[in-house]
């Protein structure tokens, strides 16, 4: 498995871009079978978790054609009815969102049931109970969902919990449904926001997308479009984080500033200096020692989740207590344990982490378990003295673009070490 080899404590300075959004291309990916025509999709970051959805894709019977770095075309008249295999569907839960979509094509669908990850169970209930309001009747044959729906309806659809996944996954099933529905209690990410902009140039009627209550009326005869993926909001976030912990200046370019609202808040309690210079690009400069601060993960607007263990990294050197509580996963935190190798202070109590500021960490050889998990091992490597070697960067490379390269671009001392 390929590690990273850190040698910490430069400070980061330089510009940085930020790559497409990951979790909005994987919903868009799979937006795009619900149509005959092909669509065409730009700003596709170059993912691990991006190529297992083409994959997926591809195993539908779906052409996909790369036409240049970041752009894809998609051609949905090939897709047949047959079951994505299990093996993809275990190695990404977001490859369940072809399942509205499969649902809309043929109102019918075979899908292995995702299963769970490092950070939680990751049930999919909403995302049936959606279904089910639509007209879906569906069942569980030993790690299958059957969905299979004779006519499918308009209806009201109301998530216990405003699952991202799910609102997704019942806003697909919806864009191709004439009747009106509506979804109450919906996710309000911008990546949702992002689907909706796809599913309307395609045709659907959306209504309140960044809201809690998303109103859809489809259309039977949805049309492939051309369509830009916003930039990654959470990239963004983490190199503001990069240029944090190591007292940097770093601009970071390509950001969307309305979308970083509680991050940026965060980082100013905690003493960094942020200042919007141009439409799409901030300054994040860092002296000093961190002020201790405290953290809940809440669903959009709320602090993201995806950033939880990242600030968890910047804590550990700061001035003081601070107290990081998760509410959307139930195991976000792995990573506690190997910041602790590096001399971290943190006693994690149910879904509370007390953060002990100490003033410096120290290198070790760490293992990533998850994407985040990774990211927050990389950024303590970066401000820990001596060499940090990150194994499983494998975990990294599904969500970050060449992080390796990005960050020495800012004058980071990280090799990638394959095995
Ligand atoms: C999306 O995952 C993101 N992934 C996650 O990013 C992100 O952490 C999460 O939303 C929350 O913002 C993609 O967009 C591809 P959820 P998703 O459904 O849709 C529970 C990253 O690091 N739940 O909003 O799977 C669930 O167990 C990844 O980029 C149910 O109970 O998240 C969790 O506790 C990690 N039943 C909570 O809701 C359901 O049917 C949030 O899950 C669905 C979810």
């Amino acid at each position: 498995m390929a590690k990273f080899r850190i040698r910490g404590s430069q400070p980061l300075q330089g510009e940085i871009e930020v790559s497409g959004s990951k979790n909005a291309a994987l919903p868009i990916l799979a937006a795009a079978l619900l149509s005959e025509s092909p669509s065409t999709i730009h700003n596709v970051p170059d993912l691990l978790d991006v190529r297992t959805m083409l994959m997926v894709l591809e195993s539908l019977g779906v052409k996909v054609e790369r036409i240049g770095g970041r752009s894809y075309t998609i051609y949905p008249g090939f897709l047949k009815l047959i079951e994505p295999p299990y093996e993809l569907i275990r190695k990404m839960r977001a490859s369940f969102l072809v399942t509205g979509p499969l649902l809309s094509r043929f109102g019918r669908a075979q899908v292995p049931l995702p299963g769970g990850c490092a950070i939680g169970s990751r049930p999919i209930d909403l995302h049936l109970k959606g279904f089910s309001h639509l007209g879906v009747e569906v069942s569980m044959r030993s790690g299958y969902i059957e969905g299979w729906a004779r006519e499918l309806h308009g209806g009201e659809v109301y998530l216990d919990f405003p699952s991202v996944g799910a609102t997704e996954n019942v806003m697909m099933l919806a864009a191709t449904i004439p009747e009106e529905t509506v979804i109450a209690n919906a996710a309000r990410e911008p990546e949702v926001v992002d689907l909706a902009h796809f599913l309307s140039l395609m045709g659907a009627e959306i209504e309140g997308a960044g809201t809690d209550t998303i109103v859809v009326r489809g259309s039977k005869h949805l049309k492939g479009c051309e369509y830009r993926i916003m930039n990654d909001r959470i990239e963004a976030g983490t190199f503001c984080v990069a240029s944090a912990i190591t007292r940097g200046k770093v601009t970071v370019k390509g950001v969307d500033y309305a979308f970083l609202g509680s991050i940026l808040t965060k980082l100013e309690e905690i003493g960094v200096r942020i200042e919007k210079l141009e439409e799409d690009k901030i300054f994040v400069a860092m002296e000093g020692r961190p002020k201790a601060t405290n953290i809940k993960t809440m669903p959009y607007p709320g602090f993201p989740t995806d950033m939880q263990a990242q600030f968890m990294a910047l804590l550990c050197l700061a001035d003081g207590v601070s107290v990081i509580t998760e509410t959307v996963f139930e195991s976000r935190f792995a990573h506690v344990g190997e910041l602790e190798r590096m001399g971290a202070k943190v006693q994690v109590e149910g879904r509370s982490a007390v953060v002990v500021g100490v003033e410096k960490l120290t290198g070790t050889e760490v293992t990533a378990t998850d994407l985040r998990a990774g990211a927050a091992l990389v950024l303590a490597a970066l401000a820990a003295e001596g060499i940090t070697e990150v194994n499983g960067v494998t975990h990294v490379d599904r969500g970050y673009e060449r992080l390796e390269e990005k960050l020495a671009s800012l004058g980071a001392s990280i090799e990638r070490i394959s095995d």
